[in-house]
C-alpha cells in the first residue's frame, strides 16, 4: 500500500470516510485514526500497529455533540470533568453506546472519549464528521510518535494516509480517567494531573491494579513506550560509567561522556522530547540511556511514569 502524505485536511478526512487508517497530529502524540463506526476500518488499525486485539481504543470527537453517540451515560462528574478540561489531553472512560462496535473496545462495555486541543485535529475531526477512534500511531511496543516523521517510520506503506502538522506540544499521551463510577479513576497519568483533577472533583483516586480484583485498562499490561536500549533511571548530577556510549537526558547536566545528550530547560520541554530522543537512541543502536529522575508533580508524574514502564524489561 502507498501512504499517502499531506497537509490537507480535507484529503486526510476523505480517507477517513472511505474507510481508511489515517496518521493524525494532536496536542499529545500523533494518533492512527479510523472511523468509529466502521468495524472492517477499525479492525485495520489493529493489523496496522501490530497491536493486540485486547487493547481498547480512544474515541476522538470534533464536538461535543458526538459525545453522546459513544457513550450512553455521562455522568455529573463526568460532565464536571468535560466541562473543565475538553478539549484537552484528557480522555474519560465512560458507558458505551451499542452503535460503537465491539472492535473498537475490545469488547468492553466501556469507551474512552477525548477531544483533542490542537487545532488542527480539531480541524480535522470537525471535518471527518464522525468519532475517530485512534490509538497512537507507533508499531505496538514502540515509543508513540511525537512527529509525522515517527510515524512514517513505523507505518509507512503500512496505513493509507499521514496528515503532516508540527511536532506535538505535550510529547506523552493523555490522561486517561475512568468515569464509569462514582469514584473517578484514573487509569493513566498525563499532562491533566491529578492536582488539577482534584481541584474539579476533590475525591478523585489514582488506579492501583492490584487494589482490584478485574484490569481496568488493559493496556497497561502491554509493554509501552520502550526503546530498544535498557532505560535506567537516575539522580540529578549521575557520573555516567566508563567508556560506554551511553544516551542521556533530564535538565541537570550528566557526569562523564555521552554518546548523545539531550539537556532540556525544564519538566514540560523533558517530557516532549522523550519518545522523540527514544528514537534518535534506537537510530545510533544506543544500547543503555540514562534519565534523570524528576518531580512527580504537574507533567512531572507523567513523565516518571512512562520512564518507569520503559525501565522495566
Ligand atoms: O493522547 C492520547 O491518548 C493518544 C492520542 C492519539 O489521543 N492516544 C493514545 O492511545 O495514547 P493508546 O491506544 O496508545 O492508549 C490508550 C490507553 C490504553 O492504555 C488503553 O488500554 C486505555 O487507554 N483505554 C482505552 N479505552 C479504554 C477503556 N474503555 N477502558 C479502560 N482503558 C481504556
Ligand atoms: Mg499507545
Amino acid at each position: 500500500m502507498e501512504t499517502k502524505l499531506t497537509r490537507l485536511v480535507a484529503e486526510a478526512a476523505i480517507c477517513i470516510k472511505s474507510g481508511g487508517v489515517v496518521a493524525f497530529p494532536t496536542e499529545t502524540v500523533y494518533g492512527l485514526g479510523a472511523d468509529a463506526f466502521n468495524a472492517e476500518a477499525v479492525a485495520k488499525i489493529f493489523e496496522a500497529k501490530r497491536r493486540p486485539g485486547d487493547n481498547p481504543l480512544i474515541a476522538h470527537v470534533g464536538s461535543m455533540d458526538e459525545i453522546g453517540s459513544l457513550a450512553d451515560d455521562v455522568n455529573p462528574t463526568a460532565k464536571l470533568l468535560i466541562e473543565r478540561f475538553f478539549p484537552g489531553p484528557l480522555t474519560l472512560v465512560l458507558a458505551k453506546s451499542h452503535r460503537v462496535p465491539d472492535a473498537a473496545t475490545a469488547g468492553l462495555e466501556t469507551i474512552g472519549v477525548r477531544m483533542p486541543a490542537s487545532e488542527l485535529a480539531n480541524d480535522f475531526l470537525r471535518t471527518c464528521g464522525v468519532p475517530v477512534v485512534a490509538p497512537s500511531a507507533n508499531l505496538s511496543g514502540r515509543p508513540s510518535p511525537t512527529t509525522w516523521q515517527d510515524v512514517y517510520e513505523d507505518l509507512n506503506g503500512r496505513i493509507e494516509c499521514i496528515l503532516q502538522g508540527e511536532a506535538t506540544d505535550i510529547g506523552l499521551e493523555s490522561t486517561v480517567v475512568d468515569c464509569t463510577t462514582d469514584t473517578p479513576f484514573v487509569l493513566r497519568a498525563g499532562a491533566v494531573s491529578l492536582e488539577s483533577l482534584r481541584a474539579v472533583v476533590p475525591f478523585t483516586q489514582i488506579y492501583r491494579a492490584d487494589d482490584h480484583a478485574a484490569p481496568r485498562s488493559p493496556g497497561m499490561r502491554h509493554k509501552h513506550y520502550a526503546p530498544a536500549a535498557e532505560v535506567v533511571i537516575v539522580d540529578a548530577g549521575f557520573e555516567i560509567p566508563g567508556q560506554e556510549a551511553a544516551g542521556y537526558i533530564g535538565m541537570a547536566r550528566a557526569n562523564g561522556s555521552t554518546g548523545l545528550e539531550k539537556l532540556c530547560d525544564s519538566v514540560e520541554e523533558y517530557a516532549r522530547s522523550l519518545f522523540a530522543f527514544f528514537r534518535e537512541c534506537d537510530r545510533m543502536k544506543i544500547r543503555r540511556i540514562y534519565c534523570e529522575r524528576v518531580d512527580e508533580e504537574g507533567i512531572g508524574a507523567a513523565l516518571m511514569d512512562r520512564l518507569r514502564r520503559a525501565e522495566v524489561r
